[in-house]
């Protein structure tokens, strides 16, 4: 009796899954997946894929030898003797870095360019007179950001909202009757507040044009969650980033919890295993804590993906007593940064002469040196032997397992579309010496995997090498000793949806 019932419960089930295979087969086969749950912007997606570029902390603090300066010095404090922003620029292209962050106003308040919503502002000093009396532009963003554009970098820009200069519960005797004593009117929220004055200074530099009249281009606004004081303002992030929108279309605009990007919440350039691009609440919600920031929310409600900014020395500003860290401790950073789908922002500040000094461009050059003798040692051509699970549709040429050995990140493989678990495997077809793995996952289609193992087959056995959780973007995977093998199979052992890879690529000898 329970036979019978148990044989005919098979036939039911299996009727069942060959329906649904013809009928998806027929209805959708050829189409791509559909996108699940939250997908990046076009924005947010070239965003990622720059995944290594400099932060420069340069204004007051520079030359007071201070991280957090208090509004107390005049413009006549910025005197870089021999400022030269290509240098930076040049440097960080040299370095392999994707482009450069600036502050153009810190906590203190001082404007680096020209404005006309502050006197307090780096023109109304010495340096500045000088060299606009030499017919020469002052304007330190606009020369930072033209030789952006000039040596092929992104550029970005740190406005903090936080403004010591216009904070009430921060006394500034110094300035008390200069030209630089202005309303403390942050923290009011009435009309003529805070938030207007930051919707100018924004709407100035997203407006900007250089030097050759060309409109600045600006990849990133940093809008830094920061405030040492007790003062509230609630910022209009809906102005801002409606100002963003409408003159840099192409800018991510980060904050705490975005809009566009998040605080991987540690300064140490690094995060956790489990990396999910998405959290599920806004600029203007309680705010995450640091644990929460660099999980971030599976299957979230946004699409917020983190970045993890650093510093090169101890300080974000120059301090002479402090020395860079090692190429040995950035690549260390790197792997928990970028090779956990989170892209790096690392400080690198100009002294007081305005240049990045020699000690620290040597470090990123041997950083860059270092990253390319591990990177250019990948083993899977696109010519390798790869097999799967399974194939979406069984049409090779859209969705097969060669897919994701072709370089190109609009091709990705997909299993069936009734799966989420299965795996791809490359046959290198003579045994190497393995060290490191690099897995991408389409996240133009959504993030999906929840679990993975990637096994190496020694002696004709699976061993299992790496087990990991979320992918994502980006991750890499290094092993702490070489394994001998010639064929790697990668498992994806839970998906939310069907999973799909865009990149799989070994490094060894
Ligand atoms: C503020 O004024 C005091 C007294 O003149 C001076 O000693 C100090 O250096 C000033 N602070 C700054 C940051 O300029
Ligand atoms: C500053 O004000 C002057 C005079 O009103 C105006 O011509 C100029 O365009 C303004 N500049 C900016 C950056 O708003
Ligand atoms: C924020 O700015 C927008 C656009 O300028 C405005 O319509 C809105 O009233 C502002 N919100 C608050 C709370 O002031
Ligand atoms: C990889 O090595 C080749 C040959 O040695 C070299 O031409 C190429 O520039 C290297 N690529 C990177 C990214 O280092
Ligand atoms: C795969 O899809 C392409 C594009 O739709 C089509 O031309 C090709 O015939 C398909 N191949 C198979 C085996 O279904």
């Amino acid at each position: 009796m329970a036979r019978v019932r148990m044989a005919s419960g098979f036939r039911w089930v299996s009727l069942l899954v060959q329906t649904t295979v013809w009928f998806s087969a027929v209805a959708n086969a050829q189409d791509p997946p559909p996108a699940y749950l939250q997908t990046p912007t076009p924005q947010q997606l070239e965003w990622h894929r720059l995944e290594y570029y400099a932060f420069v902390h340069f204004g007051p603090n520079t030359f007071t030898n201070e991280e957090w300066g208090v509004s107390q010095s005049t413009p006549d404090v910025f005197n870089p003797t021999a400022l030269d922003t290509d240098q930076w620029a040049k440097s960080f292209a040299d370095a392999g870095m994707a482009g450069m962050i600036l502050t153009a106003k810190h906590h203190d308040g001082m404007a680096l360019w020209k404005t006309n919503s502050t006197t307090y502002q780096i023109g109304n000093g010495k340096w500045a007179k000088d060299r606009v009396s030499q017919g020469l532009s002052a304007d330190v963003v606009q020369l930072a950001a033209a030789s952006a554009k000039k040596y092929g970098i992104k550029f970005g820009i740190y406005l903090s909202p936080w403004d010591i200069h216009r904070d009430p519960a921060m006394p500034k005797p110094n300035l008390t009757s200069t030209i630089y004593d202005e309303p403390q009117i942050f923290g009011d929220d009435t009309p003529g507040d805070y938030n207007e004055l930051y919707a100018q200074q924004l709407t100035e530099l997203v407006t900007m044009q250089l030097d050759d009249v060309s409109p600045i281009e600006v990849s990133e606004l940093w809008l830094d969650g920061n405030s040492g004081s007790d003062t509230v303002q609630t910022f209009n992030w809906t102005d801002f980033r409606n100002i963003i929108r409408e003159y840099q279309p192409g800018a991510i605009m980060w904050g705490h919890q975005g809009v566009d990007a998040r605080w991987v919440g540690n300064e140490d350039g690094v995060t956790v295993a489990t990396n999910w691009h998405c959290i599920s609440r806004t600029q203007d919600e309680t705010h995450y804590s640091g644990e929460e920031l660099q999980t971030g929310v599976r299957d979230g409600t946004y699409w917020t993906p983190a970045e993890a900014d650093a510093r090169i020395r101890d300080g974000w500003f120059y301090h002479s007593t402090e020395q860079p860290k090692t190429a040995d401790v950035l690549m260390s950073m790197y792997l928990q940064s970028v090779g956990r789908s989170v892209n790096l922002l690392l400080d690198v500040p100009p002294d007081t002469t305005g240049q990045i000094v020699q000690g620290d461009v040597d470090v990123l050059l041997e950083f860059k040196a270092q990253r390319d003798a591990f990177f250019n040692r990948t083993l899977f051509t696109p010519e390798a032997a790869v097999t799967a699970s399974s194939v979406r549709g069984g049409n090779d040429t859209l969705f097969g397992p060669a897919n994701v050995l072709d370089g190109n990140s609009d091709t990705y493989w997909a299993m069936n579309a009734d799966e989420t678990i299965g795996w791809l495997e490359v046959d290198l077809g003579e045994t190497h010496s393995i060290d490191a793995f690099i897995t991408q996952e389409h996240i133009a289609l959504g993030q999906r995997v929840g679990e993975y193992t990637i096994y190496g087959v020694v002696g004709g056995v699976y061993k299992t090498l790496v087990s990991g959780t979320s992918l994502g973007y980006k991750r890499i995977d290094r092993l702490s000793a070489p394994v001998q093998t010639s064929r790697v199979r990668i498992s994806i052992t839970q998906a939310n949806a069907t999973p799909l890879l865009n990149s799989f690529q070994v490094l060894g000898e």
